[in-house]
């Protein structure tokens, strides 16, 4: 990770939803590498909170704001003009996406064509737009989806992401033809590390309960899900932003997923936690009001980023649990006001196994 250091010191960066989990994740990392960061969120989404735990202090920017608003969003970038902007800002949960539809389409439909509104006043910059492996329509098929598969989403957040991929292409071809602002999409899986504290996630689910004791609920023991580190997905769309400068990517989507032998279903999960959290428990809930709304078998095919980003995730579905539970067990044991150290650990530990194979 750190080595894209060149890449990114004291460049000018935007990056919404800065305060959410992968979110803090990406703000450790530019600004392990130099970056002046402006992030861009309406709250603290979750408490505890990674990103406030991470105590930046002035080391950055930070705006309070809901991209929906058009006016405040525009005038930001109008005046900080950035050299890269990742756009992860959302509703990100799809439980909550049942409960408050029109937040959750405002928020990610109506806030991303804001984010590319607000764009074309900037000079010139590339940008990183976040959407979700569940942007394509989901026929439970065996293979991983190509990036030129259909889109489409049956649930509100899933077709709120698919619906702003729409608006990205349209954007693009009708806006940003002069090529001084590109972008590119980036489709990650589903995404497990430590700082999460979202509810209705599998991860959280667990550490929360069984920091006090508890069962957990397991919904859908043999949904399968393409689970990959957070910093392997950072390390994605870090990749993306500084190939972008091809423009042959603008435009283009990338599907940022484990390799195939490593999608597994919930139970698994939970018992590879189990090797390192000896005391997890849990009990198998039949009655979820999620029951057939998730869908049961996802994966993702990841050749394209392989080929054209030279990115493929370096850490297995053993290694990502292990340090995500690492992570909290770590929190745990030592509390949050050492939350910094253990993520920043967690980085220099991630980049060690960078180096060694990807042979730097
Ligand atoms: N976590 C995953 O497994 C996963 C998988 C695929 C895609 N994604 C996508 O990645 C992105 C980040 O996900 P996450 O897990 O970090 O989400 P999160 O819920 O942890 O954080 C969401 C962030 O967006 C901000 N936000 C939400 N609505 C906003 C609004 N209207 N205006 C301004 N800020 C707003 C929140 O304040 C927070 O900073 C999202 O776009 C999500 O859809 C996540």
């Amino acid at each position: 990770m750190l080595i894209y250091r060149k890449y990114f010191k004291n460049k000018k960066i935007i990056i919404t939803g800065h305060t959410g989990f992968k979110g803090s994740w990406l703000t450790l990392c530019l600004s392990l590498l130099g970056a002046k960061i402006l992030g861009i969120s309406k709250n603290y989404p979750t408490t505890p909170c990674h990103f406030e735990d991470l105590k930046f202090g002035k080391k950055i920017k930070h705006k309070k704001l809901d991209i929906t608003n058009l006016k405040k969003l525009k005038k930001i970038f109008k005046i900080y003009q950035p050299d890269y902007v990742f756009h992860l800002a959302a509703q990100a949960i799809v439980s909550k996406s049942y409960d408050d539809p029109i937040t959750t389409f405002n928020s990610n439909t109506i806030g991303t064509l804001n984010v590319l509104e607000s764009l074309r006043s900037t000079k010139k910059c590339r940008a990183v737009i976040i959407t979700s492996d569940k942007s394509y329509k989901n026929l439970e098929i065996d293979r991983g989806y190509f990036e030129n598969d259909q889109l489409g989403g049956n649930d509100p957040y899933s077709g709120s992401k698919g619906a702003a991929e729409l608006i990205i292409n349209s954007y693009t071809k009708s806006f940003f033809k002069n090529k001084k602002i590109t972008l590119a999409i980036a489709r990650a899986g589903n995404v497990i590390g430590g700082g999460d504290w979202s509810q209705d996630r599998i991860i959280p689910d667990c550490f929360r309960s069984w920091s006090k004791k508890r069962k957990i609920n397991i919904r859908s023991p043999k949904s399968t899900r393409p689970w990959q580190h957070v910093l392997d997905v950072v390390r994605g769309y870090l990749v993306l932003a500084i190939k972008l400068k091809d423009l042959k990517l603008n435009n283009e989507a990338f599907n940022f997923g484990p390799k195939n032998n490593q999608n597994k279903n919930v139970l698994e999960l939970v018992k590879e936690i189990k090797l390192n959290w000896k005391k997890a428990k849990w009990i198998i809930n039949k009655k979820s009001r999620l029951k057939n709304k998730e869908s049961n078998l996802l994966r993702l095919n990841s050749n394209k980023a392989k080929k054209y980003l030279n990115w493929s995730p370096i850490l297995d579905f053993k290694e990502s649990v292990n340090f995500t539970t690492n992570w909290y067990i770590n929190y745990f044991e030592r509390g949050k006001k050492f939350t910094r150290s253990i993520s920043e650990n967690n980085i220099v530990r991630y980049n060690n196994i960078l180096k060694k194979r990807l042979r730097f």
